[in-house]
């Protein structure tokens, strides 16, 4: 988001409110948030990055990786600053930034107080052309001089040129399926010498909530070598959608991208970064808000749509947003609201329009449709609305066929890439799809001259679908009454989920594992607050976990009395946190037997196995066998995790006082 017009940080370079503390910093170090790429155009690109504290920074660039002789000074770059996300926060820079020459600087919605980001555009640029960049501080160049540190500009609006994107979505999860997905694209291309163009990202991409601190570990650093070249074009998930709003264009979402609004990419002027147009080389791409937006025909979105799609002249027309007008991955387009508006109100006008390929996520799945028209009915039926029954492979049934030019109602491929690193599901078979693949992976769309071809490859790099869309001369389309179809989905008997995730990819540890824990057994709190930083655990003992007996094994802590006398056990411990608004996720690593209640600075924040109440009054306990660590995230940690001392306390619950075994066996992580 560009949000004011230039403003002039030379009055305020006196004051230096970054971290002078410490040795020297490598370069990289100097960047809150690494730069990447925004908004690119034929003549002009956004270069946006972030430190802590306000620096006088300026970009330099040129077509020579030595020789940066062009630069956009400090002055002409956009800089804005954050206060800080929540009350836990009153640090001295904070204090510092409260002073009123600050006050003239837009803001950052929610990033920990302190951090500036800086968005400079640099215009004046030659078409199709690749340019290296760097930010300076004075003469030190603080990027390092390496050729990935550039960008090519896009080629002028009907310039035939190979194009080469990449699909991802719902990926911010900032688990092991994430990077691997990412390092397998980054591998292909590059063993290909092929870089990509650009990067088409269909939203939820900083689970769960879309806040700042979740854009940084779980979108940026994640995907941060890719993004330093290249330009991510974003769709707003529904979990960004819980922190940021498409209605007033505020929030981390809005802040983390620079996106067209005046039509300056290409296309008709939207007047907002919610939904958008742009252009490269011969193909005209939109991407909506399918999140919170009105969907309906009449709707500022829609109307937007249908300007913008009469004017279109190019030869290809690719359309993206958030939840698939077609799908029976994690979620049903049959029953759900957003998705059955998408496409009884938006399909209809894009198809009228002649789009190609159509990219969605939300269902944590891959699903490739065949090529499709016309499928408005709920639910969805494959008869008469599919051209073409065939796989689309060159190699198999032979590429999809379509007239040259953007013509009505040819039909286009359905996507729906949701498989990029979060938990995958499925409810059953859409009849319209051609492919469901129950794997973690992306996209690779490559477009040249008159065919594009879609390829998914899973998180180790397997191809696992391949379609060809061929566009020339006049093609007929024939509508199939009987097309052949996916059998139908037999689901697998259901594990039980418990609610256990794999633990983030880089963490640290918190509370270690086997550390000492104060504990009481054998009777109850004399107090009710004895989960809170407050209560002083007098007569408690202090002992290392893990806590139990039985089940032939030695603990650390043997309860050996514990057998037909108690049933409840109850551990406290002391954490410290620098600074909570940097931490992304807070979880507990825990081996139990049989059911526990955990609680955060006195406030409940996990139950496994315990129906109701709590302590002595607990009921129903549900027995449960040690299986090793299990990770459970703690929710809500933007309301209970506190910058400094926080005490993690939980109440261990055995399910009969007979039971032949007991154990909790708990240690803390944060995201890194
Ligand atoms: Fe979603």
């Amino acid at each position: 988001m560009v949000k004011s017009s230039f403003l002039w940080i030379a009055c305020l370079l006196s004051v230096w409110v970054g971290s002078a503390q410490g040795g020297p910093k490598s370069p990289l170090q100097v960047f809150a948030r690494a730069p990447y790429l925004q908004l690119a155009t034929p003549h002009s690109i956004w270069v946006v990055w972030r430190t802590d504290g306000l620096k006088p920074l300026e970009i330099r660039y040129g077509l020579d990786v030595r020789r940066l002789d062009s630069k956009v000074p400090a002055q002409r770059i956009v800089v804005r600053v954050s206060l800080g996300t929540n009350a836990h926060t009153a640090n001295l820079k904070l204090q510092v930034l409260r002073q009123p020459r600050y006050a003239r600087l837009p803001r950052l919605h929610s990033a920990p107080a302190g951090l500036v980001q800086y968005e400079a555009m640099v215009s004046g640029l030659r078409p199709n052309t690749r340019y290296y960049y760097g930010i300076f501080e004075g003469d030190a160049r603080l990027t390092p001089e390496d050729r990935s540190y550039s960008f090519v500009t896009h080629p002028m609006p009907g310039q035939a040129k190979s194009t080469r994107f990449w699909v991802v979505g719902d990926s911010g999860v900032g688990r092991e399926p994430q990077t691997s997905v990412h390092r397998t694209m980054v591998d292909l291309t590059t063993r290909q010498g092929r870089p990509l163009d650009f990067f088409v990202h269909v939203g939820d991409m900083a689970y769960p909530k879309g806040r700042d601190v979740e854009f940084q570990t779980r979108f940026f650093d994640m995907y941060e070598p890719t993004l330093r070249q290249t330009v991510c074009w974003p769709a707003m998930g529904n979990h960004e959608g819980i922190t940021s709003r498409g209605t007033n264009g505020v929030g981390p979402y809005y802040d983390a991208y620079v996106l067209p609004t005046r039509g300056e990419a290409g296309g008709v002027p939207s007047g907002t970064e919610a939904y958008y147009a742009f252009d490269y080389g011969r193909i005209h791409f939109v991407c909506l808000d399918s999140h919170d937006l009105d969907r309906k025909p009449t709707g500022a979105m829609a109307r937007w749509l249908k300007a913008d799609l009469e004017r279109a002249r190019s030869d290809w027309l690719i359309a993206f947003w958030h939840h698939p007008p077609y799908t029976k991955g994690s979620h049903d387009s049959d029953k759900e609201k957003q998705l059955l508006e998408m496409r009884t109100h938006i399909m209809p006008i894009l198809e009228s329009a002649g789009v190609d390929l159509v990219l969605t996520g939300h269902s944590h799945i891959y699903e490739r449709s065949m090529l499709m028209d016309g499928a408005y009915a709920t639910p969805t039926v494959a008869e008469n609305v599919i051209l073409d029954d065939g796989d689309g492979d060159p190699r198999g049934d032979g590429a999809y066929r379509k007239s040259a030019g953007l013509n009505p109602n040819q039909g286009e491929i359905q996507i729906v890439a949701g498989h990029g690193g979060a938990r995958l599901g499925r409810k059953g078979t859409m009849p319209v799809m051609k492919r469901v693949v129950v794997e973690h992976g992306s996209v690779l769309i490559d477009v040249e001259g008159i065919t594009l071809t879609g390829i998914m490859r899973n998180k180790d790099g397997v191809e696992r679908d391949r379609f060809s869309l061929v566009k020339q001369g006049t093609a007929t389309p024939i509508r199939l009454a009987h097309p052949r179809q996916l059998p139908p989905y037999a689901p697998p008997a259901s594990p039980s989920d418990d609610g256990a995730e794999e633990p983030p990819a880089d963490f640290i540890v918190l509370i270690e594992q086997h550390d000492l824990w104060q504990y009481l057994a054998g009777t109850r709190p004399v107090s009710p607050n004895w989960t809170g930083p407050a209560f002083v655990p007098a007569g408690w003992r202090s002992s290392r976990a893990d806590f139990g007996y039985g089940d032939e094994r030695r603990h650390q802590t043997e309860l050996s009395d514990m057998k037909n006398r108690y049933t409840t056990v109850y551990l406290r411990h002391e954490f410290e946190v620098e600074n909570a608004d940097y931490v992304s996720e807070l979880g507990l690593m825990i081996d139990y037997d049989d059911a526990f209640v955990a609680y955060l600075n006195g406030r409940e924040v996990l139950r496994k196995g315990v129906r109701k109440e709590q302590g002595s009054n607990a009921l129903t306990i549900k027995a449960h066998e040690s299986n090793g660590y299990r990770y459970y995230p703690i929710k809500d940690i933007e309301k209970r995790l506190r910058t400094g001392r926080n005490v993690l306390a939980i109440e261990g619950h055995n399910v009969n006082a007979d039971s032949s075994d007991f154990l909790m066996d708990p240690y803390l992580i944060m995201e890194d």
